[in-house]
C-alpha cells in the first residue's frame, strides 16, 4: 500500500477573514487521495524572545511537534510591505530555536499567497524562499502560486471560486506530494 503523506500547513495571517486561510482550506479540499492536511492557526504564538528558547510555551512546543511530525509542510503567506508578515516570520523563527532544535530542517515544503494587489505576494514568497536557506528545508520549486486580486477570486464566505486557482493549487499538492515521496525514497 502506498504510504499517505502528512501535509502540515499554516497560514501567515490571523486576519479571520484572510485570503490566505482561504486558500489553504481549498487546499484541504483539493489535497490527493495520498495525501492528508492539517491546518494549524498561528495565533497565541508569543514574540520570540531568546532569553526564554529554552523554556517555550505550549503552543510553540504544538506547532514544533507537528512540523516534525509532518512528511511535508504548506506556507501560505501573505505579503506585508513586500516581505512576509511578523506573524509569520516569528512563528518560523519560534520553530527554528534553540540552535540545533530547528524543527523546519530537511522538511519538504511549499508555498503560496494571495493578495488583493497586482502582484499576488511574489515578493514576500521570495523573501521566504530565503528564509528556506537558512532553515534547511528542501523547497518546491514549481508551480507558483501567486493569487493577484483576491478579493475578485474569493468570495464572502472564504471560498476560492477562481477555478484556475483551484486547479493551481491541486497542482502545486500533487507536485508536493512527489517532491515528498522523491526525497523520502532517497534518504
Ligand atoms: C501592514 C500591511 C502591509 C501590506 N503590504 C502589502 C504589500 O506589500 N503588498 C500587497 O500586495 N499587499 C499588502 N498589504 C495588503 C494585504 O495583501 C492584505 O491586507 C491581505 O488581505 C493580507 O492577507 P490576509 O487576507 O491573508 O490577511 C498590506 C497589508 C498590511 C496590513
Amino acid at each position: 500500500m502506498e504510504k499517505v503523506f502528512k501535509i502540515f500547513g499554516f497560514a501567515g495571517s490571523l486576519r479571520k477573514d484572510s485570503y490566505n486561510k482561504a486558500i489553504l482550506r481549498a487546499a484541504g479540499e483539493l489535497v490527493p487521495g495520498e495525501a492528508t492536511l492539517e491546518i494549524f492557526d498561528l495565533e497565541g504564538i508569543p514574540l520570540f524572545n531568546q532569553d526564554l528558547e529554552h523554556q517555550p510555551v505550549e503552543k510553540v512546543k504544538e506547532f514544533k511537534a507537528k512540523i516534525r511530525a509532518a512528511d511535508a509542510i504548506l506556507i501560505a503567506t501573505p505579503e506585508y510591505n513586500y516581505s512576509i508578515p511578523g506573524v509569520l516570520k516569528n512563528a518560523i523563527d519560534c520553530a527554528s530555536r534553540p540552535h540545533g532544535d530547528n524543527a523546519f530542517a530537511h522538511k519538504p515544503v511549499a508555498l503560496m499567497g494571495a493578495s488583493p494587489g497586482m502582484m499576488g505576494t511574489a515578493r514576500a514568497q521570495y523573501h521566504l524562499r530565503q528564509c528556506f536557506v537558512f532553515l534547511s528545508c528542501f523547497a518546491l520549486n514549481q508551480p507558483e502560486i501567486m493569487v493577484s486580486f483576491a478579493h475578485e477570486k474569493i468570495d464572502k464566505e472564504g471560498k476560492v471560486t477562481d477555478q484556475k486557482t483551484r486547479e493551481l493549487i491541486r497542482k502545486l499538492l500533487e507536485s508536493l506530494v512527489v517532491w515528498t515521496r522523491r526525497l523520502t525514497a532517497s534518504t
